[in-house]
């Protein structure tokens, strides 16, 4: 007899666990599977976020923060460090303990909230009066029914043509962030958001790090402004970054790797690193799901197809997150994850895909939502722009980081805020008010006459917002 169920959930990333949470609050009955290991063979819920994307990348990113910190910044703070250490095992053990106390958070989640959980490979078996028949594939093999499904079977590294991952010399984010010693020379294919914060924790650790981009442009998603200042600081810190190259052919030796590469200027260059991490963007996931059995309609790239409400080609059939169209966001997914199981409820959920911030969480952090410079330019908007330095702010300067700004992009007649974009300390933070302000459609003034506290980084947001207005007081 298989166990039916109002809802199932198939996969147990911030898409999947924050949907089956949403819908056990909303009194369904829900059952979610995921297939995520362990180094124990046990579950590991919370998907790429929480194993090898989001979260263990963060852990790594302050160990590594707070090395470089007290190897060359401390001392400008009247502290010695003698005798500074690295413990590569230490520092990765920390990084899995972090990981583990998420893992076992969403257990105890899915608890609390009468989820039932199944460890193993959720499959479309058949569409059945009841909804659809989904077997389980793992070490309790099951077979369930549920009315409605929602699919967040998440994405996967793409690799390379002709270089496969062997997570030993050829690294996608999973091997990238398992390295157990530092390696002296990295390369690392992509500059994007993996290429960035990986290449960022390499190099503070002492990696030689350098980073081929086949695009000639530096973050091209990212207001130029904003780019370019990062790029600034990226070149200071020593982080080689090489725009507008061709990856040919890629070898693995017992030494290391080879990579053959042509520059910009069309000359042939070859790149020998002890280790490579292929960071060129992620697949949606459907291996093993078998849409096909049941008829789930894929696009050309693999992504299952969803209109704006995340409905696929099939009734009660609903998917989420990495695996469709959109940003490959963690809170992308959660945000869709909500919404359908509002809507599965008979509510009207719903996702502002205008103000989904993002975060490139390297040193200087980049941060932004809403529009660029240059996509209001090409879509012929008028607009004013106003910028402020950290340099002219006081808590920045306490805190020896003043790197980078804060932009706002106002609407030129009505002063609504079209975008704003942030390169410097706590930039992941500070977007906050960005994209609150924008959700309650506010204008450039709305924010430049909010009291801010002083002293604090969130002061230059306002002063940005009066900079829109040739009215800054502190600069
Ligand atoms: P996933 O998190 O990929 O989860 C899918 C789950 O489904 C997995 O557990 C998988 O095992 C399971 N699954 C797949 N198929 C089946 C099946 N048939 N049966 C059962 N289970 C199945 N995003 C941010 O917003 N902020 C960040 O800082 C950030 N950092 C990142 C850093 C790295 C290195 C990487 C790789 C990604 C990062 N991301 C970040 C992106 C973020 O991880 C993804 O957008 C997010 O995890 C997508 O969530 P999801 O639920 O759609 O899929
Ligand atoms: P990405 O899309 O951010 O960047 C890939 C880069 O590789 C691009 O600049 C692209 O031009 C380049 N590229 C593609 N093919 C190439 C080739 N053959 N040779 C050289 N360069 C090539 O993808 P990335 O960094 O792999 O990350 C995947 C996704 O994961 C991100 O888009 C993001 O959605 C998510 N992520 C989010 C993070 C965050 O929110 N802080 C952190 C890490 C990942």
């Amino acid at each position: 007899m298989s166990k039916q169920f109002d809802v199932i959930v198939i996969g147990g990333g911030p898409g999947g666990y924050i949907a089956a949470i949403r819908a056990a609050q909303l009194g369904f009955n829900v059952a979610c599977i995921d297939e995520w290991k362990n180094a124990k063979g046990g579950p590991a819920l919370g998907g790429t976020c929480t194993n090898v994307g989001c979260i263990p990348s963060k852990a790594l990113l302050q160990s590594s923060e707070h090395y470089e910190q007290a190897g060359h910044h401390f001392a400008d703070h009247g502290i010695e460090v003698k005798g500074l250490g690295l413990d590569m095992a230490r520092m990765l053990g920390r990084k899995d303990t972090v990981v583990k106390q998420n893992n076992d958070g969403i257990l105890y989640l899915f608890k609390k909230n009468k989820i039932t959980f199944f460890h193993g490979r959720g499959t479309f078996a058949k569409a059945v009066d009841a909804g659809y028949e989904i077997t389980v594939a793992g070490s309790a093999p099951d077979t369930l029914v549920g009315k409605h499904i929602i699919v967040a079977t998440g994405s996967n590294a793409r690799a390379l043509p002709g270089a496969p991952f062997d997570e030993e010399m050829i690294l996608s984010n999973d091997g990238a962030l398992r390295v157990g010693a530092v390696p002296k020379k990295l390369g690392l294919i992509g500059s994007g958001v993996i290429g960035l914060e990986m290449g960022s924790v390499w190099r503070r650790l002492g990696s030689e790090v350098t980073v081929l981009e086949a695009l000639p442009t530096f973050l091209g998603a990212v207001d130029e402004q904003i780019a370019r200042e990062a790029k600034k600081a990226f070149d200071k810190q020593g982080l080689k970054i090489e725009l507008g190259v061709k990856v040919g052919e890629i070898k693995t030796g017992k030494k290391g790797v080879s990579v053959a590469w042509t520059n910009a200027k069309g000359e042939a260059q070859t790149l020998e690193v002890d280790k490579l991490i292929v960071s060129i963007g992620r697949v949606p996931n459907t291996i093993g799901l078998g849409a096909e059995t049941v008829g789930l309609k894929l696009d050309e790239r693999g992504a299952i197809v969803v209109d704006d409400d995340c409905k696929t080609s099939l009734p009660n059939v609903w998917a989420v997150g990495d695996v469709v169209r959109g940003p490959m966001l963690a809170h992308k997914a959660e945000e869709e994850g909500v919404a359908v199981a509002e809507r599965i409820a008979g509510q009207h959920g719903h996702v502002n895909f205008n103000t989904v911030p993002w975060v490139i969480y390297t040193s200087p952090e980049i941060a932004w939502v809403g529009q660029t410079e240059q996509q209001l330019k090409s879509a012929g908007r008028a607009y004013k722009a106003g910028t402020f330095p950290f340099l002219a702010n006081g808590r920045a300067r306490a805190l020896g980081d003043t790197t980078g700004m804060v932009k706002f992009l106002a609407d030129a007649a009505t002063d609504e805020i079209l975008g704003v974009h942030i390169v410097g300390p706590q930039a992941s933070e500070l977007i906050s008010e960005a994209v609150v302000a924008m959700e309650f459609r506010a204008s450039s003034e709305d924010i430049a006459r909010i009291c801010h506290a002083h002293p604090s980084l969130s002061e230059a947001t306002k002063e940005a917002a009066l900079a829109v207005d040739k009215r800054t007081l502190n600069f």
